[in-house]
Formats: structure tokens, C-alpha cells, sequence
């Protein structure tokens, strides 16, 4: 242990209060000890330090910082130097605000395109997720902080987040949900994680000993401190012993009380707290020269203008008809839109940002050499359909050239915790789209919004520009792409399908009530589309230039691949090339390509550059179940070269020795697996792939609901008064929604209906604890006096040791 003197000198009260948070955002200081606290903030994209009211739900706002674009768009940048400059200027204001600890990036991989928080995350694509945000870790700890990669692991939906069961195939949760963990704590030395809400495998990943001690601590030598999501500790005994350091926000001195008291009765060794102890001094320690500095402004000009840069180089050309950009300086634009005059620039929840400065497209339009002859909005964002907004933006299109119409999506439907219903863009955008091209059908749509949409109506558009989230100078730094200011190099980091149904987990996702059955195994965006054959609108890696490269010349290594690149336009341009790696033989199913490296460089007209993207360790592995672990198949491996995932411009193959391990699998036993047909596989073939019986898929009405039940199963409750609480909370969502209050409805459910009981204890520590929830069962159980005088009784008890705990920790 690094801090053994220090360890030996502390009672076993303070040693437990370091277990977890001392408020929302804090974790306890000991002042005679010089230990000082720890300052987390959000994260991902911006700090969202609050200095007066706290929450996790993002409705208070936090101290101006600059809002960068969202972890969704930066990946459409394939620049892991970006990234790396990312996290450096958010290191640095998180410094400038004295925070030890940003929690971010957040790395959950898109297994399904209405996860309502895909904007905060990297890809579908495990190996750009974890390179990206490797990149981002050393960037901000090269401040001296602690970045906080989250959420560990397979937290791929936000319904029922709190209490879901990712039931999960080993190889699959090795190959695909914790590759980019295991590059984020390998390559970016992250100093601390963030474990996820759910289950995985019927145990709380924050208490799963299989990915928290054997995967993260043994295989990956993680010695840096596990935190808890904010209210999604459980027992804390067993988070203690899975080697959870911090449970946040604070349990009041409950959860360290429950860990005193296990140690008193020899259930724990101390010395498991003591290590404990020791990681989260670490980190107190080796980030508080840092964070303790006094506050100094960042530049927030300078700051502005990467956030811009950013946002430039994460744009993506999705359509470029007839050369309709970039457009010509004679051209007269009209531009029609809502997000045109409120820019679109970032998620709702937790990352949400308050922006130090906010550009709107119509601010910047006089600078961008664009000629407009007006604005229309054209639609209200959150409202019906309006024929006269329609007819106004058709009267002032009839006078222009082009037509620059801004849509997406608005910024409830793409939330923490709250999925969204379907892939559309709403209906009265499409309606002023169609009425738009009768009158003048050269235009370019500029879209915003974070994950992939379904796009029926693009054979209406002649351009169309991806700004995803480009955070708070998005709409400046898309100008600039429109103008030709800027060659656009951005190139997807997930698949559009052609319609929702395409998606191979559209069966699955999100699951039954108790459990989420990740039935497609492997085959998972591109992986899926590719292997079946099923057409997609833009493929994984896709964008377009205002110039064209050609490749060339490919020479495969053990070592490598070297081939060259060749601007063949007239523009000066950046080019993302992508490796993919196929399987030497169909012994072991596999997807039929696999993203295994990438690079992205400059190039100017005419120019021609050479590139070589090396081989690591993932090139060729793949995990066996039989052996458990990493092995390599021996023979001829196809090494294809891309301009995106489904335009392969270069093909070579290279023989490789292989590890000689058995073959896990029996193919007879799993034709869909084999096929990649896994659209609808059947029940006892998956429990085949996982090795065993799938858990309960739904909820047991037969039980009295307990600590992790959810509210949402009152409406099965044996209390009356259990039953109207549930009815009176869907008829408040039904009836907000219907009047409009969309965003209030939301919260509702995603901290009201789908809160496990616990949580209500752990999310308000110091209000209510985990005492006064059993009263709170006894009620919903069917004892509503019973219940009720337990609650008073135990909150004065509460409230009695508070003072005496208070008394003796000062
Ligand atoms: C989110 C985390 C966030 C935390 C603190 C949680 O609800 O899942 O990503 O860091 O709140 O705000």
C-alpha cells in the first residue's frame, strides 16, 4: 500500500467515510489528516460543475463552461489528436474550476439506435470507441486530474436503466461491450471508472465480481478507484468486495455504517478496506496539486474556437447532388428552419452544459460570404403542424437559389434516461420539406441531432450536411462546411439503417421487463448489416469531400499495412482510411469484416501521401470460451482497406500463426450465429451461445415488491395506496405530455417511474434512508399505518445519529 502510514493512523469510522460521497459532488475530507475532498463533475463534453443547487438530471445549471461537441460527433472525426485536444482544454477548465475528477468520457457502444443517450457516446464500434477515448483520458489527466470513463458496462439503453439485466454471451461481452473499456484503461490510464446502473448477468456490475475483479482488476491491471453511478449503489458490502471504492452521491455515513458494522462482525477483512482506502487516497493525493490550484480563467475565446475546429472536422457530407455545395457566392440562399435561429447543440441530462458562448446560425451568417435573401422558421420544434409557417417559408424559397433548410431533432427527444420511440424526425418537418421541393427542389438539409434517423425523404434533399451535436459554436463551424471554407472529412461511426426494423436488435431492444437478452450476439451495426447482406442508407465510415482520393499500392506486413493515398481533385482535403480485418475460416463465427484500425491525413490537390496503419494486439484475436481468453486463429487473414465500411478500396491477405486452441463452438448447434441471420434467433439457441438458461424475463408479481423493485411495479402492489400513486403518476405523464410539457413528462419517468425503491434512499442521501424505504414497502405492501409510523420512526432515529456521527467526524 502507497499510503500505509497514513491508513495506519485512521479510525475505522474515517476510513469508511471515504467509501463515499460527503454531498452530491464531494467526497469526505479529513482535515486532521491533510486528506482533502474530491471535486467530481460532468462530463462528457463540457463541465457542468454546480455550484449551488445539485442534481444528475441536468436541471441546474452549472458554472459557464465551454460546451464542446458531443462524443457522437467528435467520433465522426476518426482524430484521436482531436480528441486528445478535447480532453486537454477540458482538463484545463476543469482545472480553472477546481475539479479532481470529470466524469467522463462515456463509452457505452451503440447497440441500438434509439438509446436515448447514443449522442453522448462514441460508436457502434468498440475499436474507435476505446481509441477516441483513450485519447480523451490523456488529454484531460494531462492536467494533473482524473477523467472517469463510464459506464461500466453494458448500459446500452436508458429504460429501466436501474434495474435492467443484460443478459449478455461471454464472448460478446468480451469482443464488443468491454473491448473499448479495456483500451481506455490500458491506453488512456484512466485513474477512475464509473460503473453502470443495470445488471449484467443477474448481478449489479458495480457488485459483478466477473467484470470488476477478474476482467478489470486482474486481466487489465486496473489499480485506479471504481465509482458508483449517482444513486446506483446497492449492498454496499459486496460493491466493497468486487472493489468498488466510491459510492456517490453520499449515503449520509449509511452505506460506510453498513461496512463498519460488517467488518465488526468479521463478514470483511479490514485490510479490503484498507486497499480501498488507499486507491481513493491516491487519487486525492495525485490530483489535488492540480485541482487545489487557486481558480484561474480559461481563455474562453481560444476555447470557442477549438470547440469550432472541432465541430468542423466531425461534420459529415451525407449528399452532395449535381456539386450543390459547397455553394457559389452569386447564389441567393433562403434559409428556413427553427434550429437556423436556436441552434441544436447538445443532449439533455446530466452532460448538460452551460455554454460560456452560443452561436446561432443567423448571427453568423454575414460572415460565413453567404448571400441570404431571408429566414423563415418554417415549423415550431415542439409544436403541431402550421400551414402558415409553411406558406411563408414556401413564398420566401420561391425567390432563391438554394434553399438551406435546417431540421433534426429537439432536445427532449434525445435524453438521459428516456429511449426514444422511434428513428423519425418529427412529422411537420417532413411536411415543410415536401411543400418546400414543389416550389424549389434544390435543397440542402442541415441536420442536427445525435444518433441515427431514419431519412424516408432524402431523395427530396440535393445536399445534405450531418452537424450532429457540434456543441456551442456547431452553427458557425457549419457554415463554414457550406461555404467551402472548410472540405468536409467527417465520416460515420454508426450505420443508417434504411428503416428502424432493419436494426438487428430491433427484437430485442429494450427487453422484457425484468431483462434485455442480447440475442444478436456479435452482430452489432456494420458487423450485422455486412454479414447479412441487408442494404443500409450510409454505411458505418461513410462521408463525402469536396474532393476524391484514390488508393494505392497496399503492402501487407505482420507488422502492418502500407498503401498510399491520392488526392485527385481540386481541394485540399483530409482523408479517413479504414482497416478491417476478416476471419481466415468459418470454424469460429465471426462478423464478416471488423474494424481493426484507422487513420486520417491530410493531403493536398494532387498530392499523394503514404500511410500505414500498424497491427496491435486486437488485429487478429478473438475470446474462446472453451479456454477463456484471447486466442488467434491460424491461417490467411483478408486485410481490406476503406474509404468506409462498405467501400473497400484495397485487398491483400496475410497468413497468421494462430494460438491452436480449440474450437469453442459446435456450428450445427448455432445456425444464426453461423449465418449472421440473427434477426430472430430463437430462445434455445441463444441459451446454447450463452451456456445456460436465459434468467426470469419478467417481473414476479407473486412476491411483495422490495428494495429493487421498481415503482413502476406499484401497479401490481398489494397497497391501494401503492396502486393510485402508480395510477396518479401515468395519468401526470400522460396528462403533461398532452398539454405540451414534454420535457417535465420525461422526467417523470425517468426519475419517478423507473426508480428501483433503494433508489430513493441512495439518490436523496440525508432525506431518506434505506430504514425508511422498508416503511415505505410496508405501505406499498398492503401495511399503510404500519408502514407510515416506520418512516417516522426511523427518520427521527435518522436524524439523532446524524448529529452524533457529525459530531464525531469534526
Ligand atoms: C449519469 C452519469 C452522471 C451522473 C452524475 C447519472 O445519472 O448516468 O453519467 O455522471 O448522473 O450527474
Amino acid at each position: 500500500m502507497k499510503y500505509k502510514a497514513i491508513i495506519e493512523n485512521m479510525t475505522l469510522d474515517e476510513k469508511a467515510s471515504l467509501m463515499s460521497g460527503k454531498d452530491f459532488w464531494q467526497t469526505q475530507d479529513i482535515k486532521r489528516l491533510g486528506i482533502n475532498s474530491l471535486f467530481l463533475a460532468d462530463g462528457p463534453h463540457g463541465i457542468r460543475k454546480q455550484a449551488v443547487a445539485a442534481d444528475h438530471l441536468g436541471l441546474n445549471a452549472g458554472i459557464p463552461a465551454t460546451c464542446f461537441p458531443t462524443a457522437a460527433t467528435v467520433a465522426n472525426s476518426w482524430n484521436q489528436e482531436l480528441g486528445e485536444k478535447v480532453g486537454d482544454y477540458l482538463g484545463d477548465e476543469a482545472v480553472s474550476q477546481q475539479v479532481s475528477v470529470l466524469l467522463g468520457p462515456g463509452i457505452n457502444i451503440k447497440r441500438n439506435p434509439l438509446c436515448g443517450r447514443n449522442f453522448e457516446y462514441f460508436s457502434e464500434d468498440p475499436y474507435l470507441t476505446g481509441k477516441m477515448a483513450a485519447a480523451y483520458i490523456r488529454g484531460v489527466q494531462s492536467h494533473g486530474i482524473s477523467a472517469c470513463v463510464k459506464h461500466f458496462a453494458v448500459n446500452n439503453q436508458e429504460e429501466r436503466r436501474m434495474s435492467i439485466d443484460a443478459v449478455v454471451d461471454e464472448r460478446t461481452l468480451r469482443e464488443i461491450y468491454l473491448t473499448a473499456f479495456e483500451i481506455a484503461v490500458k491506453e488512456g490510464n484512466t485513474k477512475a471508472l464509473m460503473t453502470s446502473y443495470n445488471r449484467l448477468n443477474g448481478e449489479y456490475t458495480n457488485e459483478n465480481m466477473h467484470i470488476m475483479k477478474r476482467i478489470l482488476r486482474e486481466e487489465w491491471g486496473y489499480d485506479g478507484v471504481v465509482i458508483t453511478d449517482w444513486g446506483g449503489g446497492n449492498d454496499r458490502v459486496k460493491g466493497l468486495l468486487a472493489g468498488n471504492e466510491l459510492e456517490m452521491p453520499t449515503t449520509d455515513g449509511e452505506a460506510d455504517q453498513e461496512i463498519i458494522e460488517a467488518i465488526r462482525r468479521d463478514e470483511i477483512k479490514e485490510s479490503v478496506l484498507d486497499e480501498a482506502v488507499d486507491r481513493v487516497l491516491d487519487l486525492v493525493f495525485s490530483t489535488q496539486q492540480a485541482s487545489q490550484r487557486p481558480t484561474t480563467p480559461f481563455d474562453v475565446e481560444r476555447h470557442h474556437r477549438l470547440s469550432q475546429k472541432v465541430a468542423e472536422e466531425s461534420i459529415v457530407l451525407l449528399k452532395n447532388e449535381e456539386a450543390v455545395l459547397p455553394l457559389q457566392f452569386s447564389q441567393k440562399v433562403a434559409v428556413i428552419g427553427d434550429f437556423a435561429k436556436d441552434a441544436r447543440y447538445q443532449g439533455a441530462g446530466s452532460s448538460i452544459v452551460n455554454p460560456t458562448i452560443l452561436d446561432h446560425t443567423l448571427y453568423c451568417f454575414e460572415e460565413s460570404g453567404i448571400t441570404s435573401i431571408g429566414f423563415e422558421q418554417g415549423f415550431d420544434r415542439y409544436g403541431k403542424k402550421d400551414p402558415q409557417k409553411i406558406k411563408n417559408a414556401c413564398d420566401l424559397a420561391k425567390q432563391a437559389d438554394v434553399i438551406l433548410l435546417y431540421i433534426g431533432l429537439d432536445e427532449v427527444t434525445e435524453a438521459e434516461g428516456l429511449d426514444r420511440a422511434n428513428m423519425q424526425i418529427p412529422e411537420n418537418q417532413i411536411e415543410l420539406l415536401h411543400a418546400l421541393y414543389e416550389v424549389n427542389p434544390n435543397i440542402v438539409a442541415i441536420l442536427s441531432c445525435g444518433s441515427a434517423i431514419e431519412m424516408p425523404w432524402i431523395d427530396k434533399v440535393k445536399g445534405l450536411v450531418h452537424g450532429y451535436l457540434g456543441g456551442q459554436a456547431g452553427a458557425r463551424a457549419i457554415l463554414r462546411v457550406l461555404s467551402g471554407d472548410v472540405n468536409p472529412s467527417g465520416k460515420l461511426a454508426e450505420t443508417y439503417p434504411i428503416e428502424y426494423e432493419d436494426t438487428p436488435s430491433y427484437r430485442y431492444f429494450p427487453g422484457n421487463e425484468a431483462s434485455v437478452e442480447y440475442r444478436e450476439s456479435l452482430y452489432i451495426g456494420y458487423r450485422y448489416y455486412d454479414s447479412a447482406n441487408v442494404p443500409v442508407l450510409f454505411p458505418f465510415g461513410y462521408g463525402l469531400s469536396y474532393t476524391t482520393f484514390e488508393y494505392s499500392n497496399i503492402q501487407v506486413t505482420r507488422a502492418g499495412v502500407t498503401f498510399e493515398i491520392t488526392n485527385t481533385g481540386e481541394k485540399a482535403g483530409m482523408e479517413v482510411a479504414q482497416l478491417y480485418v476478416t476471419g481466415p475460416s468459418n470454424h469460429i463465427f465471426r462478423p464478416s469484416k471488423e474494424l481493426k484500425g484507422f487513420t486520417k491525413v491530410f493531403i493536398n490537390e494532387g498530392e499523394t501521401k503514404t500511410v500505414t496503419i500498424p497491427f496491435d494486439d486486437k488485429a487478429f484475436r478473438y475470446f474462446n470460451i472453451k479456454t477463456n481468453q484471447w486466442e488467434c486463429e491460424e491461417g490467411t487473414y483478408q486485410i481490406k482497406i476503406g474509404a468506409s465500411s462498405s467501400d473497400i478500396r484495397l485487398e491483400d491477405s496475410l497468413f497468421v500463426e494462430g494460438t491452436n486452441a480449440p474450437t469453442p463452438y459446435q456450428p450445427k448447434l448455432l445456425p444464426s450465429y453461423y449465418n449472421g441471420a440473427i434477426k430472430d434467433v430463437p430462445l434455445h439457441e441463444f441459451e446454447q451461445l450463452l451456456g445456460r438458461n436465459v434468467p426470469n424475463q419478467n417481473w414476479d408479481r407473486t412476491k411483495p415488491l422490495g428494495y429493487n423493485d421498481i415503482i413502476a411495479q406499484c401497479q401490481y402492489a398489494k397497497g391501494t395506496f401503492a396502486r393510485l400513486a402508480y395510477h396518479a403518476i401515468v395519468f401526470s405523464y400522460w396528462f403533461l405530455r398532452k398539454i405540451g410539457k414534454r420535457s417535465t413528462a420525461n422526467l417523470i419517468m425517468m426519475s419517478i417511474y423507473y426508480l428501483p425503491f433503494r433508489g430513493i434512499a441512495k439518490m436523496t442521501g440525508g432525506i431518506v434512508n434505506m430504514p425508511m424505504v422498508d416503511g415505505i414497502l410496508m405501505i406499498v405492501n398492503g401495511h399503510f399505518f404500519k408502514g407510515l409510523r416506520h418512516v417516522w420512526k426511523e427518520r427521527k432515529k435518522m436524524l439523532k445519529k446524524k448529529k452524533e456521527r457529525l459530531a464525531k467526524l469534526s
